[in-house]
């Protein structure tokens, strides 16, 4: 079994996720470059490894069972066992998406990506994270799927634009995560939800005001938590999010 700390982050081949694993990286940790698409996955490698990263490129469309399950038997025969799985993949689906008039089709693929893929890439990385010391699961969501904020409770302000499948995908993805702490718990993995804040990336056409490495700060935080960390939350930079 590998003496260094392994991680996997999906969706690493740029924005968000490509910084994650540049700040993982940068500790010394071997790094999984999860991306669907080859030659994607090779730059982003490429890229790190030229930083002095050691990335290893792992194909991985998280929509496809046999691909995740690929994914976890490629970090088996190459490290044994995964310390920190980043599941940071996620698509919006286009905009708009007003309850009123949105597509149901939209909805299922955000669905099926941001929620049910986290879901396939945790259930197949289990079994190796099973294996680590210190095992942590960080879900990138984003306060646009906090529902205290969606619905101004608490005084909170409503983020992002009215729209019925990215921000309730990240509800969901919340939903999900808190069931996994419950049934997780009475192990040592410490499982929480991260939010970049608004960054410029191609997911919002680079309106985002944040830098895709200010973004990544809170994931890497979230991955590097002590062994009494807190798990079952849901943090931003600023602090915690209001489920
Ligand atoms: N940007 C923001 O302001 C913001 C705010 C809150 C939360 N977030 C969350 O942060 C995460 C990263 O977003 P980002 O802004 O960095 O977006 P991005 O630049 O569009 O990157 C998204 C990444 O996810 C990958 N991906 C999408 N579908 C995939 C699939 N089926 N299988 C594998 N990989 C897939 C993309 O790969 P391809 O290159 O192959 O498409 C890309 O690597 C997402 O979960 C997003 O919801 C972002």
């Amino acid at each position: 079994m590998s003496q260094r700390t392994i991680a996997l982050v999906t969706g690493a081949n740029k924005g968000i996720g490509y910084e994650i694993a540049a700040g993982l990286g940068a500790l010394g940790w071997s790094v999984g470059v999860g991306a669907r698409d080859d030659r994607r996955r090779t730059d982003a490698v490429e890229k790190l490894r030229a930083t002095g990263v050691d990335a290893f490129g792992v194909p991985l469309d998280v929509t496809d069972d046999a691909s995740a399950t690929a994914a976890a038997r490629l970090i088996e025969e190459r490290a044994g066992c995964l310390d920190v799985l980043v599941n940071n993949a996620g698509i919006t689906g286009g905009m708009p998406q007003e309850p009123s008039r949105v597509d149901p089709a939209t909805i299922r693929a955000v669905v099926e990506t941001n929620v049910i893929g986290v879901i396939r890439v945790t259930n197949a990385m289990l079994p190796l994270l099973r294996r680590s010391a210190s095992p942590r699961i960080v879900n990138m969501s984003s306060s646009v799927g906090s529902l205290a904020r969606q619905s101004g409770a608490a005084g909170e302000q409503a983020p992002g634009p009215v729209a019925a499948a990215y921000p309730p995908s990240k509800t969901f993805l919340n939903a999900v995560t808190v069931q996994y702490v419950r049934e997780l718990s009475g192990t040592n993995i410490l499982i929480n939800v991260g939010c970049p804040g608004f960054v410029a990336t191609d997911l919002n056409g680079f309106r985002g005001v944040r830098t895709p490495e200010q973004g990544a700060a809170i994931a890497v935080k979230l991955a590097t938590l002590p062994d009494d960390g807190p798990t079952g939350k849901f943090f931003e930079d600023a602090g915690e999010v209001p489920w």
